[in-house]
């Protein structure tokens, strides 16, 4: 032991056992404990010193126990850290604090309460992780709406680049669960999240991931119960990886949404989904645009099981607005399912509707096998497809310019 020195962080409200102990290139933190009249003291000042300490060429570890996250963390500058994770991290109840002091993603105006960023970095859990984001208190002040501007992403990889998350256990998330921005070479495994309200208002909008700007991503071995997108490539994502992941109660695998301002091109390149199951969920293996500019090229859904999914493959040119579904130029093209197995929900398998200015290219469909969950036959609507005879998509019908994303019955 090179020097050992106890930093004890004396808590204005409660008994300071609680220490941050630096040894080395170690830090050490364990938590504060629980305050009195309902008032628990607020861990983030020493986790953010830890993170000034050993942050570069360092080991930052959060004992077992529960640390209470009253603030913004921004730890944005690190280099060749493992940070090991045993405990608990509670986010605030504090709603109005948040809404004021989440970090800005820069990207359609959402914002974050944790920002990671650097090089070299290990974010280890052990399975033992776990991140509480007091979600509920989110879900019910946003009824239904959710993109309150303010309500934080839990986790944001921000200018990171080769990073390993693993084994971290999330719930009751306060918005996305995690967000992957202009970052490269990230690898996240072993995860496992679940959103699921307890009131009468919906987990809107907890995606699982969602990546942006971003290339070479690696996601496996992921678990997810979430009120959206579960996982979502969003503009400029590329080279990315996801296998072995279970989502229920989502929008399971997405690309998009993409090309909502036409000044900035957006383009998802190079993108893998294997081995994903789709629990009661709105979709499963779909591409979302709006009718902006850029493009989606070269997308793999292969071995999906799904059950019970309102809508499995859909894809539009003109989400949410129905607005130039058929002059948008932004291409879809090399796009493979296959090997999908299960049921629908409804009466429809696919709506695929392709901008007839820029009609969809290189769409193939092997060993793709939906029947609705009540038996019968399914729909594959389809319409400006290039070669469809060949594509080896199943078509009954066209599939109408405005045709929705969520079905509510048989069509
Ligand atoms: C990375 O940090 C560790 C300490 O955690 C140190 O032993 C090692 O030398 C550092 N690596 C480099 C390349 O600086
Ligand atoms: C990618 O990141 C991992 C750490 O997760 C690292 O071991 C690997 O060397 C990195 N790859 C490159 C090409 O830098
Ligand atoms: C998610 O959490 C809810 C509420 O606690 C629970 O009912 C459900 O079984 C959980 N889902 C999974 C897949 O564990
Ligand atoms: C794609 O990502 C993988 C895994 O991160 C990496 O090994 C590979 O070199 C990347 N390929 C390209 C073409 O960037
Ligand atoms: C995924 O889980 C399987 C089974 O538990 C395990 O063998 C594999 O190593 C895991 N993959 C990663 C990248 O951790
Ligand atoms: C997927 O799961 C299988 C079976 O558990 C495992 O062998 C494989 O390594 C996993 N894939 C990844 C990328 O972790
Ligand atoms: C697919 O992923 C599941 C976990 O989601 C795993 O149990 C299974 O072994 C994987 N199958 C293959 C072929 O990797
Ligand atoms: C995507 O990348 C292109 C080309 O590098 C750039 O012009 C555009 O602004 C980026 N889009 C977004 C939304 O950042
Ligand atoms: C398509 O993407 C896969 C990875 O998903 C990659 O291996 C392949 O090289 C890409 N093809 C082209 C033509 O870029
Ligand atoms: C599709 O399933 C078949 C049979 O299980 C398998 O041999 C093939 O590799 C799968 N295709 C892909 C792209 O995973």
């Amino acid at each position: 032991m090179r020097f050992t020195q106890f930093l004890r962080l004396l808590a204005i409200a409660g008994p300071a056992l609680a220490a941050l102990e630096v040894d080395g290139d170690a830090c050490t933190v364990t938590p504060l404990g629980t305050g009195t009249n309902g008032k628990d003291p607020d861990d983030t000042p020493q986790i953010l010193s830890a993170f000034k300490q050993c942050g570069k060429n360092g080991r930052i570890v959060l004992t077992e126990g529960l640390f209470h996250i009253g603030q913004v963390m921004k730890t944005t500058d690190l280099a060749n850290v493992s940070i090991e994770i045993h405990g608990t991290l509670k986010w605030s109840a504090d709603i109005q604090y948040w809404l004021r002091n989440s970090l800005s993603v820069t990207y359609a105006g959402r914002s974050t309460a944790w920002m990671l960023g650097g090089n070299d970095i290990k974010l280890l859990g052990f399975g033992k992780a776990l991140f509480d984001g007091n979600g509920q208190l989110w879900y019910d002040q946003n009824r239904n709406q959710g993109n309150q501007n303010g309500r934080p992403i839990s986790l944001t990889l921000w200018h990171a680049r080769n990073v390993l998350v693993d084994g971290i256990t999330w719930r009751q998330v306060q918005f996305w669960h995690t967000f992957v921005a202009y970052s490269q070479n990230i690898t996240m495994t072993n995860l496992d999240m679940n959103a699921t309200s307890n009131s009468q208002w919906k987990t809107v909008n907890t995606d699982g991931v969602d990546t942006w700007n971003s290339k070479d991503v690696v996601i496996a071995n992921w678990t997810v119960t979430c009120g959206d997108d579960c996982i979502s490539m969003k503009g400029n994502s590329t080279n990315i990886s996801v296998s072995n992941v279970t989502c229920r109660e989502s929008g399971c695998a997405c690309i998009g949404s993409i090309g909502s301002q036409p000044s900035q091109p957006d383009y998802v390149e190079n993108v893998y989904f294997d081995n994903v199951t789709c629990k009661h969920s709105s979709n499963a293996a779909w591409i979302k645009t709006y009718s902006g500019t850029g493009h989606v090229r070269n997308i793999t859904f292969a071995n999906f099981r799904i059950s019970e999914v309102d809508q499995p493959i859909y894809v539009t040119p003109c989400i949410y607005s129905a607005n130039g579904c058929d002059s948008s130029r932004l291409a879809i093209s090399d796009v493979r399912w296959v090997n999908i197995t299960g049921t629908s929900r409804y009466n429809v398998a696919a709506g695929i509707h392709c901008s007839a200015a820029a009609p969809c290219k290189g769409f193939s469909m092997e060993n793709v096998n939906i029947t609705p969950a009540a038996g019968g036959s399914a729909k594959w609507l389809c319409s400006n497809i290039q070669n469809q005879g060949s594509s080896g998509i199943p078509c009954t019908g066209t599939c109408p310019a405005d045709w929705p994303q969520q079905l509510k019955g048989n069509r």
